[in-house]
């Protein structure tokens, strides 16, 4: 009875005082360790990926070297700007599914000798292999990113991938060496990261895990070289058997990363409109997003089992939100808006990794262009950013940095009769002394109230920038292309060694302390 009294006079004191949107607030807490830093937060969590898929090559980053849209080698100057802009740090090609169906040789010496083939995986469209081995590498120096090659473990044979690895990779003179020389490339690219297949459950073969780590074992064998990091293909979501499977028959020596891959959705069968969602869609998609955490913790315990030195990388080389295309297009394209959930999904789940990050040292954001949740999408000489863009731009702060480990108390987003963690958060110092906080605010309908401890450092001053929007499914498009993009935030108050912030629905800050 005292404690509703005394709730009563809080809420009309709020009332009368000016302060009632407090009533419709949140509280949560937070503690940053920055007494305990923690190790480095590896800038491959901030990868990208480009597969030969609807609008993401063709028409997208590549519109061919006779384009009237500005370009080098045929290769978009916007979209390399854009992406030089986030620090893209590896860019993942061929595929995904495509991958296992790709013969690099098609793709090398003149363009009108090469091989017109079809695309039997994504809309069965024409693949002139007009942007091929050299395209892709030369773009990634424009970049100034590295790549990260998926080799054919599918329709391919053992000879091909060696064969590939020796073409982009081998110094001295060999039958591989001197044809990349014929076709124009006098030094090798020095190619470190390798897929050894591509999603070997499904598209890449239907493999039982058994089997695949006899394929691993064999391919692995013959890709030769120094400096060479291989990727397993790894499980499916909760696939924990897989992981299982593969670290226990794959020699620790043999293979540098496993993979994952998890996209978020309301349901796989249901996935529903990218724009124009209802809160429920909203909310399973956030949910089936923030079991990132709950896949990498689970599958980390099966790696730590086998390889309590953590010699082995996690690669979340696929991951993102995955929605009905839009309407009118290619449904073998996946061309799909891109909206503050998408931007939700992204904050959160780059949380996830840095927070993760002592055994997730590679992900892959699917795809970069035109396909899922794209950070660019183009329509002719036009190009836009999405407000994942702004997202990864907005966290490249954490590349590279020191993990500041977090301990969170927060409420709960509450839909129906399920719930779901309102706020994320990771932090970071950076090699100048920096600190940087990216919180995300996922309730649809509340602001947060965040109050954060800071244990065993001092700072003076705090700026910061956000993303927030009045609508979930706000996006910007080739008409209004900067409907969405941070501005300033000014939430955010330090007093008493104590950080104060009010975050607004369904937004995300990145601030800096200093
Ligand atoms: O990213 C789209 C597809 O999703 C990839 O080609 C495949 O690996 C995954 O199933």
């Amino acid at each position: 009875m005292f404690k509703r009294n005394l709730i009563q006079t809080l809420s009309l004191f709020l009332f009368f005082t000016g302060n009632y949107q407090l009533l419709m607030a949140q509280q949560t807490t937070i503690t940053l360790r920055a007494d305990k830093p923690s190790g480095q937060i590896s800038k491959h969590i901030y990868g990208h990926f480009a597969e030969h898929l609807g609008r993401c090559i063709y028409d997208g980053f590549y519109v061919g070297e006779n384009s009237s849209i500005p370009n080098t080698a045929g290769v978009r100057n916007d979209i390399i700007a854009a992406l030089k802009n986030l620090n893209i740090p590896n860019l993942r090609w061929p595929g995904g599914c495509f991958a296992d169906r790709y013969h690099w040789k098609d793709g090398i010496g003149p363009k009108d000798k090469r091989p017109s083939v079809v695309n039997t995986m994504w809309g069965g469209v024409t693949e002139d292999n007009s942007f091929g081995t050299h395209d892709f590498l030369n773009m990634c120096k424009l970049l100034g990113t590295e790549p990260y090659l998926a080799g054919n473990t599918g329709s391919g044979t053992v000879q091909e991938l060696s064969d590939w690895v020796q073409y982009v990779n081998f110094e001295g003179k060999s039958p591989m060496s001197d044809l990349r020389v014929k076709n124009g490339q006098e030094k090798p690219w020095d190619v470190k990261f390798w897929g050894v297949g591509n999603e070997a459950w499904g598209c890449g073969g239907n493999m039982t895990p058994e089997y695949y780590v006899g394929e691993y074992r064999k391919y692995a064998t013959f890709m030769e070289g120094h400096n060479l990091f291989k990727i397993a293909s790894g499980a499916n979501v909760d696939d924990y058997h897989w992981t299982e499977t593969l670290m226990k028959g794959i020699p620790l020596n043999m293979m540098n990363g496993i993979a994952l891959h998890h996209y978020s959705f309301p349901a796989w069968d249901k996935k529903g409109p990218a724009t124009g969602f209802t809160e429920q869609q909203y909310f399973e998609t956030m949910k089936t997003a923030l079991r990132m955490d709950e896949l990498i913790t689970k599958h980390t315990a099966i790696m730590d089992k086998y390889d309590p030195g953590k010699k082995v990388g996690l690669v979340v080389d696929e991951w993102g939100g995955w929605f009905d295309v839009e309407t009118g297009t290619n449904p073998g394209f996946l061309y799909q808006q891109n909206t503050m959930r998408d931007a939700m999904i992204a904050g959160t789940t780059l949380n996830i990794f840095n927070n993760h990050s002592d055994r997730v040292k590679i992900a892959n954001l699917a795809q970069c262009v035109n396909v899922l949740q794209a950070v660019i999408l183009t329509n002719k000489e036009k190009m836009l950013l999405s407000p994942t863009y702004h997202v990864m731009e907005m966290y490249k702060v954490h590349q590279n940095a020191t993990l500041i480990p977090v301990e969170v108390k927060t409420d709960d987003y509450i839909f129906g009769n399920d719930k779901l963690p309102s706020v994320s958060v990771s932090a970071s110092k950076d090699a100048m002394g920096l600190t940087h906080v990216s919180v995300v605010n996922i309730n649809k309908s509340k602001d947060e109230m965040i109050e954060i401890d800071i244990t065993g450092q001092q700072y003076n001053s705090v700026s910061g920038r956000i993303l927030t929007s009045p609508g979930i499914d706000d996006h910007n498009t080739f008409e209004n292309p900067a409907y969405v993009k941070p501005v300033v935030f000014n939430g955010a108050v330090l007093k008493g060694g104590k950080l104060k912030i009010k975050l607004p629905p369904f937004s995300i800050a990145v601030l800096e302390l200093k």
